[in-house]
Formats: structure tokens, C-alpha cells, sequence
């Protein structure tokens, strides 16, 4: 019924030492977890822009796979961006 955006933008807050420990895999996948358990939610997206090789890593490690026909150019970044074009990830409940 519900589509819900997943984000771990801030697990980098938590500063560059604690990165690759598995810690964003693990936390994201604990909320994946929570949201199918409590809310009416058929599918959980995320997005990154294209070159964000170690966020996309982090999506395929917890099942969501990347559909190009959703990609798209972020509406509030300067078409000279180089982080203009982003890519969507999806990930539906039961598969
Ligand atoms: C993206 C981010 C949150 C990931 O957090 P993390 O706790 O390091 O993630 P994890 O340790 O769970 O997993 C990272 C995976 O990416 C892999 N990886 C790292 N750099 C990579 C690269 N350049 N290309 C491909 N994979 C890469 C790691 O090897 C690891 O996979 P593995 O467990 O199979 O070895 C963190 O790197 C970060 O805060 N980056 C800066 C901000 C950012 O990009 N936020 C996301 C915006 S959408």
C-alpha cells in the first residue's frame, strides 16, 4: 500500500574510522526488518547517485535490487553536478 525511502546518509556522521564494519548493512537491514513487521509497506526504495559505489554495495548486500528504468537526474542539483545523476534501488516485501 505504502512505499517507503530507506537512507544511512547519516551513518556517516559516525566518521569515516567506523566505515566498512558492516555497520550501515546491519542497521539498515534491522529498519528493513521493522518497517515490513509494523507498517502496511509493499516496498522500500533507496537512491544514491550513480558512482556512490560503497552506498550501492550496501543496497545489493541487503536485497534491494537496482531498476534502471527509475534512475533520474536529482531535481535539486545543478545539471553540472556531478552527482546529478542518481540511481534507484527497490526492495519488495516477501521478494
Ligand atoms: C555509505 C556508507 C554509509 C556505508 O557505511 P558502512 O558502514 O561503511 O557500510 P558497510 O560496512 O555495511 O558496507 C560497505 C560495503 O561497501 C564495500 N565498498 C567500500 N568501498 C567500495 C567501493 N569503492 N566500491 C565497491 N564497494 C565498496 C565494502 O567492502 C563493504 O562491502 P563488504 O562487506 O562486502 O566488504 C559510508 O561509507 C558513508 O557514510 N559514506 C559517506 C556518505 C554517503 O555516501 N552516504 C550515503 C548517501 S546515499
Amino acid at each position: 500500500m505504502y512505499q517507503a525511502q530507506a537512507t544511512w546518509k547519516r551513518a556517516g556522521f559516525f566518521g569515516k574510522q567506523y566505515w566498512g564494519k558492516g555497520y550501515a548493512t546491519e542497521a539498515a537491514s534491522a529498519a528493513i526488518k521493522h518497517t515490513f513487521a509494523n507498517f502496511d509497506v509493499t516496498e522500500i526504495v533507496a537512491i544514491t547517485y550513480r558512482n556512490n559505489w560503497t552506498s550501492r554495495k550496501v543496497m545489493e548486500k541487503l536485497g534491494f535490487k537496482h531498476n534502471p528504468l527509475r534512475d533520474f537526474d536529482h531535481p535539486k542539483l545543478p545539471r553540472t553536478s556531478k552527482m546529478l545523476p542518481h540511481v534507484l534501488y527497490s526492495f519488495k516485501n516477501g521478494g
